[in-house]
């Protein structure tokens, strides 16, 4: 199970860690957000099955894009951490740089 899901710099979430429960709900203003959590969350899956391109060109982006214009660093940091059914945890990290995107899987198991 998805434990929690970490996103810096992704478009309007500067630095955001969202705690998954069995049910999550989000719940905000127009505006806040919510559209940007479940872009990220759809972007580190797309990162996952290696089709980021494909999801870049249906909305007419670039990599660029999705930097957080109301911040100085150019690159987005995005980080899963999963519980396996036996108890561990496995945390899985990317790095994106406004050229390229780069995948630093940190696997630790422990
Ligand atoms: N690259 C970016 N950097 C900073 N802010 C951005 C960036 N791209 C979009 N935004 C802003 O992010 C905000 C969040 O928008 P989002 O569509 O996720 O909100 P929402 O909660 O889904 O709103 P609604 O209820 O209207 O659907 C918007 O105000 C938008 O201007
Ligand atoms: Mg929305």
């Amino acid at each position: 199970m998805i434990e929690s899901i970490n996103l810096r710099n992704f478009k309007s979430l500067g630095d955001v860690e969202l705690k998954m429960g069995k049910f999550t709900c989000l719940i905000g203003m127009n505006g806040s957000g919510k559209s940007t959590v479940l872009q990220a969350i759809d972007f580190i899956s797309q990162l996952m099955v290696g089709r980021v391109d494909e999801w870049l060109d249906a909305r007419g982006w670039s990599v660029a894009d999705l930097n957080c214009k109301l911040r100085k660093e150019s690159n987005v940091t995005t980080g899963v951490k999963f519980k396996t059914s036996t108890g561990k945890t496995l945390t899985l990290g990317w790095g994106i740089q406004p050229k390229s995107v780069a995948l630093h899987g940190r696997n630790h198991a422990a």
